[in-house]
C-alpha cells in the first residue's frame, strides 16, 4: 500500500475532526456526526486513489454517504478497503466529553472484514499478553488472571476498560469478583481498545460489547501496536445475521487475521481531549489538530501535530 496515503488520510481526518469539534458541547450528535461525515467524504474525494467504503456509516439505504460499499477518491490509483467512522463518539462530542476521535483504518482490498452495523463481542489486550486470551476457549476470570500473568502483576493492580451499559452488568460482577479494577466510559471503546496497548495509559485490557464497526477499527489500531484483538458478532436479529452471512463474515470468534486480513493503517485525529489525544483547540487564527498515524507494517507510530491557517480551513 502506498505509505504516502498515510498523510494524506491523516489530512481527511484532521478536516473531520475540526469540522465535527465546531459542534462540540453543542448537545446536538446528529449535527457533529454530519459535519464529520462531510467533511471526511470531501477528504477521500480529492485524494488519488480507488476506496471502497467496507465499515461505514450503515447500508446504502440508511446512510446518505460513507455508507458500506461505496467507492470514493479519484478512482485513479491503488485500490484500498476504509473502514471510518467519521465522529466515534458522537454523545461524547455533544456533550464535550472524553475521548471523542475521527478514525479510519486502511488496507488492501479484501483486508478488512465487511461486517454489518451490528454489535461485537471483544477483548482486547496489549502486546505482552498478545496471544494468552480467548473470548470462546477461555472465562472472563480465566482471561484475567491470564493477562495478569503476562503482565507480571498482580490481579488487583489490573484495569479493565469497560461500556457503562446495562448489559455489562454481569460481565461487572465477574470482573470485580476477580479483584480486578474497572474503568467505566461511556462511549469510546475505539479509544478504550488502544489504550489496551499504550503502558502510560494505566489501561490493561477492554471487554464487552460494542459497535462492530468499531471493533474491526480497533483490531486495525491493536495490530498496528502489536497488541491482541478478538470479536464475535453479536446479532439483534436475523436480518443481521442475513446480512453478516450475505457479508461472508463468520458468527465465530473472529481473530486479528479475520477482522484484518493483512497490513492496515490506523489514522485518528482527537476531537475532544483525551488520554491519547488531545481535542481540536480553535485559538486566534490558527486551529491545532493532534493526530495519531500508524502502520501495521512497520509498527510506525507517528504523532502529528498540526496548525492549520483559519482562512484554509472550512467551516462548518
Ligand atoms: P457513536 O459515536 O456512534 O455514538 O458510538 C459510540 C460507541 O460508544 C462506540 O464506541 C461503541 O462501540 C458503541 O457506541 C456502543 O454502542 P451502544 O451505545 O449501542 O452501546
Amino acid at each position: 500500500m502506498d505509505r504516502n496515503l498515510a498523510l494524506e488520510f491523516v489530512r481527511v481526518t484532521e478536516a473531520a475532526a475540526v469540522s465535527a469539534a465546531r459542534w462540540m458541547g453543542r448537545g446536538d450528535n446528529h449535527a457533529a456526526d454530519k459535519a464529520a461525515v462531510e467533511r471526511m467524504r470531501e477528504g477521500f474525494n480529492s485524494m488519488s486513489f480507488s476506496g471502497r467504503v467496507v465499515i461505514g456509516e450503515g447500508e446504502r439505504d440508511e446512510a446518505p454517504m460513507l455508507y458500506i460499499g461505496e467507492e470514493v477518491g479519484k478512482k485513479n490509483g491503488v485500490e484500498i478497503d476504509l473502514a471510518v467512522d467519521p465522529l466515534e463518539g458522537t454523545t461524547i462530542t455533544a456533550k464535550g466529553g472524553p475521548n471523542a476521535l475521527c478514525v479510519l483504518a486502511a488496507g488492501p482490498k479484501g483486508s478488512l472484514l465487511n461486517a454489518p452495523d451490528c454489535y461485537m463481542d471483544k477483548i482486547a489486550v496489549g502486546r505482552k499478553a498478545r496471544g494468552k486470551v480467548s473470548l470462546d476457549a477461555m472465562s472472563v476470570e480465566e482471561n484475567i488472571l491470564a493477562v495478569a500473568h503476562a503482565l507480571g502483576k498482580e490481579v488487583g493492580e489490573l484495569v479493565v476498560i469497560i461500556l457503562e451499559r446495562e448489559r455489562h452488568n454481569d460481565l461487572i460482577k465477574k470482573v470485580r469478583g476477580t479483584g480486578a479494577r474497572i474503568k467505566l466510559i461511556s462511549d469510546g471503546d475505539v479509544s478504550g481498545a488502544l489504550s489496551t496497548c499504550v503502558e502510560e495509559s494505566g489501561i490493561d485490557m477492554l471487554l464487552g460489547t460494542g459497535g462492530a464497526p468499531e471493533g474491526v477499527i480497533s483490531a486495525a489500531a491493536v495490530k498496528c501496536l502489536d497488541g491482541d484483538f478478538q470479536g464475535k458478532l453479536v446479532f439483534r436479529n436475523d436480518k443481521e445475521r442475513e446480512r453478516a452471512k450475505a457479508m461472508k463474515a463468520s458468527e465465530g470468534v473472529l481473530k486479528m487475521n479475520d477482522l484484518v486480513k493483512s497490513h492496515a493503517m490506523f489514522v485518528a485525529t482527537g476531537v475532544t481531549d483525551g488520554s491519547l489525544l488531545e481535542g481540536v483547540r480553535f485559538r486566534h487564527e490558527t486551529i491545532e489538530t493532534h493526530s495519531l498515524v500508524m502502520r501495521s507494517k512497520t509498527r510506525t507510530v507517528r504523532f502529528v501535530k498540526a496548525l492549520h491557517n483559519d482562512k484554509y480551513v472550512h467551516s462548518t
